[in-house]
Order: C-alpha cells, then sequence, then structure tokens
C-alpha cells in the first residue's frame, strides 16, 4: 500500500477563476514551516505521553522529530532529503524494534491529532491529512 512514496498535487483556482500552475500539497499547506510546527507539536506530546515515550531510544527527542519532519514532508511533494539521507523508506522494516498494536496506533494517532489540531489546516487539506495518518498508523503494526 502506497504510504511511503505518492506524490501529491492539488489543482487550485485562482480568485478570477483561472487555474494556477499545479501546486504540491506541501506548498499548498505553507511547505516547510507548517511541517516544522507539525513535528514539532507532534513530538511535544509524545514527550507527555506515557505509552510513546517510553519506546523512543533517544534521550533527545528532536532528531526523531526531524526525520518525520523530512519523511512527511517528501511525501506531500516537498524536497527530498529524507530518501537523500536515510535512503528508501521501508518504514514498516524500521518500526519492526518497536511492539506495535491498536495501543501503540491509538497514542501515536492520538498525539498526531493533536498536532494537527494546532497546525489547523484548512478543511479539505486537513482531511486529506488525516485520512493518510489514520492508514499509515494501522499500517504500521505489527502485533
Ligand atoms: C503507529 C504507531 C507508531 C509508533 C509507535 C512509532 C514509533 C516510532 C519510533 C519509536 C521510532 C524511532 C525513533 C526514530 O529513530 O526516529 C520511529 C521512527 C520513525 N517513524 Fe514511527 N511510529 C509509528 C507510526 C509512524 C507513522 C504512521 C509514520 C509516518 C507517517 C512514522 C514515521 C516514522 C519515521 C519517518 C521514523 C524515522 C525512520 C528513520 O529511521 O529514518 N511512524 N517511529
Amino acid at each position: 500500500m502506497p504510504t511511503t512514496n505518492s506524490p501529491r498535487a492539488v489543482a487550485s483556482l485562482s480568485p478570477t477563476g483561472q487555474p494556477k500552475p499545479t501546486q504540491s500539497f506541501y506548498e499548498a499547506v505553507g511547505g516547510e514551516a507548517t511541517f516544522k510546527r507539525l513535528t514539532d507539536v507532534f513530538y511535544e506530546h509524545v514527550a507527555e505521553d506515557e505509552i510513546m515515550r517510553p519506546m523512543y531510544p533517544e534521550e533527545d527527542l528532536a532528531p526523531a522529530a526531524r526525520r518525520l519532519k523530512m519523511f512527511l514532508e517528501q511525501y506531500w511533494g516537498g524536497p527530498r532529503t529524507y530518501s537523500e539521507e536515510r535512503g528508501h523508506p521501508r518504514l514498516r522494516m524500521r518500526h519492526a524494534p518497536y511492539v506495535i498494536g491498536e495501543r501503540e496506533r491509538d497514542a501515536w494517532l492520538r498525539c498526531m491529532r493533536a498536532a494537527m489540531d494546532e497546525v489547523a489546516l484548512p478543511e479539505e487539506y486537513d482531511q486529506a491529512m488525516w485520512e493518510y495518518m489514520v492508514r499509515a498508523a494501522d499500517f504500521m503494526r505489527n502485533a
């Protein structure tokens, strides 16, 4: 299932009704600043979550926040820094060391919902991103 590498583009109309050149989802939602805020807030919630926090091997969550940011930017049509630095995402494989059951999936999604609420994308973008997050989190289950 395409949880890691589908480029997204959205068509939109200018106020005069003329089609604008196709813009990536990444650009349409505000580019780097939006993804930085989303992943920073996500990890603030992870740091406070009793299910999530113990799963992280590193003391400092900033490097993990950066990896998630780069991954999501790439997925939504932004820079491809994630693959340049980390290679193919292979996210299921990278999550294999962690036991991810329903409980962990739901905890991850709670942190992500809180982060998305804070970033508050326009409705249709919020919906598209949330549907992806739910699908991707379920895909990561291994227990
Ligand atoms: C479903 C529950 C999930 C749990 C409990 C979980 C937990 C973790 C943990 C403990 C790490 C290691 C920290 C690190 O080195 O970065 C990690 C890494 C990562 N996770 Fe998750 N994760 C989940 C779902 C997801 C989802 C849905 C995505 C993407 C939409 C995602 C994207 C990533 C990325 C990009 C990394 C870094 C991979 C790398 O090493 O390059 N995770 N996750």
